[in-house]
């Protein structure tokens, strides 16, 4: 189920455990995200009725090792429930913790489960930044840091069995935080309404949250505090998640999680120095939808223009050069690259293709 909340989290979080019972609770939060918010009281008011635990570490990304020496360290406890407090990072975090905790004899080193009847612990996704989406998908984001390499992990048992979206949560993001998880949104749904896999109802949720985007991602740039804005690109987010989860993403998406397992980059900063070199390469092989959705952003110019207008108009302009990337670094990304590709509008995409786009966009 999922639920979008204005400063109500307090009392429908506390109807969920009531109705949950749950003996032992974990929460998980992100070191920011959580001392920026109220959250602290309202945690340790549940932790006065229910056995807690909190990890309140996470970081940018979810480290193989971090949930590792997470498990171990809580080898003796059980865990009935698990409360998903931060970004994207904190619920991948936290879906890997519920996935790993009572199963990691199952997995290989590429995380890959020998068993398909899993013994994972149910989430309760609340997402502080309006981007990722993570709380509607079945997907988490694992970076092993020995092998610099990032891999997708998907399946039903890690889907959130509660998400709450309460838009007062992103209020304390900054200015940074806020355009990269937008962008990350407004990728979703551009990547899954060219996808193969796009259906009618994807392309009208895409559709609804490019309009939502259009207009409230620079009203939240201008004004931290617009709560309706806030409010509007929390909604957009989750429709980018239900677009994820039902048509994936495309070549963007596989070529930035690659170059995020060598340079550490936010997610959203990495797509959009990407984006540009991606649209020109898949632009004709799907010119009618990549019209229609550029349409709706109702700039003058010509395809490439308007994609790159955008762009500058919510500060997301940026190359490979200025995370410090070198062109010697390609051939590290190419051997990265995992997961479906067959997604993307381009046909036969092959390691010239992925290195003219890395070039291309240095
Ligand atoms: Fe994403």
């Amino acid at each position: 189920m999922n639920k979008i909340l204005k400063g109500e989290l307090e009392s429908y979080l506390k109807k969920i455990l009531s109705k949950e019972k749950p003996k032992s609770i974990l929460i998980i939060t992100g070191k920011n995200s959580y001392k920026k918010s109220e959250a602290e009281v309202f945690f340790n008011q549940i932790s006065l009725k229910h056995t807690t635990t909190f990890y309140r570490k996470v970081e940018k990304n979810p480290y193989y090792t971090e949930i590792l020496s997470f498990l171990k360290s809580h080898e003796e406890y059980s865990f009935d429930i698990i409360i998903a407090y931060g970004g994207g990072a904190v619920i991948d975090f936290s879906k890997l913790v519920a996935l790993f905790k009572n199963n990691i004899s199952v997995f290989t080193t590429d995380f890959q489960s020998s068993d398909d009847l899993l013994d994972t612990i149910p989430i309760i996704a609340i997402p502080t930044t309006a981007g990722s989406g993570s709380e509607v998908t079945k997907g988490s984001i694992i970076t092993d840091v020995k092998r610099k390499l990032k891999l997708g992990i998907r399946g039903d048992d890690i889907f959130p069995k509660e998400a709450i979206i309460d838009p007062e949560l992103t209020i304390s993001c900054p200015e940074n935080v806020t355009v990269q998880t937008g962008f990350d949104t407004f990728s979703h749904i551009f990547e899954s309404y060219v996808a193969k896999k796009s259906s009618i109802i994807t392309d009208r949720y895409a559709e609804e949250a490019l309009l939502i985007i259009k207009e409230f991602l620079p009203k939240c740039l201008a004004n931290r505090l617009d709560i309706k804005a806030r409010e509007k690109m929390s909604y957009a987010a989750l429709l980018g998640g239900v677009c994820v989860a039902n048509a994936s993403t495309c070549l963007p998406h596989r070529l930035q999680q690659a170059m995020g397992g060598v340079i550490d980059v936010a997610h959203g900063k990495g797509l959009a120095i990407l984006y540009k070199s991606w649209f020109k390469i898949a632009y004709p092989f799907k010119i009618n939808k990549f019209d229609k959705f550029l349409n709706i952003l109702d700039i003058d110019g010509t395809p490439n223009s308007v994609l790159e207008n955008f762009m500058k108009k919510i500060k997301m302009d940026f190359k490979l050069s200025d995370i410090g990337a070198k062109k010697s670094n390609i051939d590290q990304f190419i051997d990265r690259v995992n997961g479906n590709i067959d997604n993307d509008p381009i046909d036969n995409i092959d390691t010239e293709l992925m290195r003219k786009i890395y070039l291309e966009s240095f």
